[in-house]
């Protein structure tokens, strides 16, 4: 199998971690999975030959199934993208690779390696076209980087027309994330309720098991098409997260209302944001009056935007989701981190 891998633009010169400009080299390409049994079981034995071979050649990648395609993306030292890349051509569990992009990058991915296996409602004929239409659009040179890619490839919403797919911002993308994981899947399971939508499920994994299952929401608001995805609370560590968590607008936090199971909360957060290019606003929710100017203080150190809401959860009996969405509605339009400051 063979990969048309254009050569990479004149480079400085390459280092252990990159060029001499703080960059690296930077591919994502999809290609036809091609294997029996479960794409789980598959991601899990390219894992076990990945995660560590990638780190010790300072290589980072996320690669994610779905609808029998993979999708990969892969950044490090160009030597030694390369050299992964050959060995990945020859590999039988796939065919058709696809290049998508290949460029010259600040480092993104923070991990050697993390994976995902998404269900998905859309046939590996309807993910097809649409590579051809991000093909077309490499084409004619629109400019869509790894991240902006795959968290299009991956968002098959079915809300956009089709010509909308490859234009920037079509996609807000949201996270849930609690301290108890009930109340982040009950609010995505209220959601689907009122747009009378079906949950989408999926499994991530990091560079050691076990995986972590993530329920999401594909909705429209106005023009927009809005991802909610529930994210159980160990998921904060993982690179896929953390790669792609520069694209979401917001992340709402639900606090239990307990200081100290609220403050850890809040500290694995701010670690999992510190390597950050681009952080979300960040909403909490359900937070002790008393707690909350600790958090926010919290927060500002780390020199992040943190907006404590004054409102409780309906798994504790305070208020109810209908009532805490149309409060939370102004504070999560795209761009929008203090409806105020509007
Ligand atoms: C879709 C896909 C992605 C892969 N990603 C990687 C990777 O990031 N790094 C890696 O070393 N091997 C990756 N592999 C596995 C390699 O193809 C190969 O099986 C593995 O590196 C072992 O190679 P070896 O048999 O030459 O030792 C991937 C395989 C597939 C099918």
């Amino acid at each position: 199998m063979s990969l048309p891998l254009p050569a990479p633009a004149p480079s400085s010169p390459d280092t252990d971690h990159g060029h001499d400009d703080g960059t690296v080299d930077s591919v994502l390409y999809v290609s036809r999975a091609c294997f029996e049994g479960s794409a789980l079981a598959q991601i899990d034995s390219i894992r076990r030959a990945a995660a560590a071979r990638n780190a010790a050649m300072g290589v980072s990648s996320t690669l994610i199934c779905q609808s029998g395609w993979f999708m990969h993306w892969l950044e490090g030292p160009e030597r030694a993208i390369s050299q992964v890349l050959t060995r990945i051509a020859r590999d039988a569990r796939h065919r058709q690779m696809r290049l998508l992009y290949r460029g010259r990058t600040p480092r993104l991915m923070p991990m050697p390696w993390s994976g995902a296996v998404m269900e998905s409602p859309e046939t590996p004929q309807g993910f097809a076209r649409r590579v051809e239409s991000f093909r077309l659009a490499r084409q004619a040179r629109i400019p869509l980087d790894p991240p902006t890619l795959l968290r299009q490839l991956s968002t098959p919403s079915g809300l956009l027309p089709p010509e909308a797919v490859c234009g920037p911002g079509t996609v807000q993308r949201l996270m849930v994330c609690a301290s108890q994981a009930a109340d982040a899947t009950g609010l995505v399971h209220w959601l689907a309720g009122q747009h009378r939508r079906k949950i989408g499920h999926g499994r991530f994994c990091g560079t050691e098991p076990p995986t972590l299952s993530i329920r999401y929401l594909d909705f429209a608001a106005g023009q927009t098409a809005r991802r909610l995805v529930a994210l159980p609370r160990p998921g904060l560590r993982l690179g896929i997260v953390q790669a792609l968590l520069p694209d979401y607008s917001h992340l709402l936090l639900l606090f239990e209302g307990e200081p100290l199971q609220d403050r850890a909360l809040m500290e694995e957060l701010l670690a999992s944001f510190r390597p950050l290019r681009r952080r979300p606003a960040l909403i909490g929710l359900g937070l002790s009056p008393a707690q909350r100017p600790a958090l926010e203080g919290l927060a500002r150190q780390a020199g992040l935007e943190f907006t404590g809401l004054p409102l409780g959860l309906p798994s504790r009996g305070e208020g109810s989701w209908p009532a805490l969405w149309r409060t939370l509605a102004p504070w999560l339009m795209p761009g929008s981190a203090d409806p105020a400051s509007q």
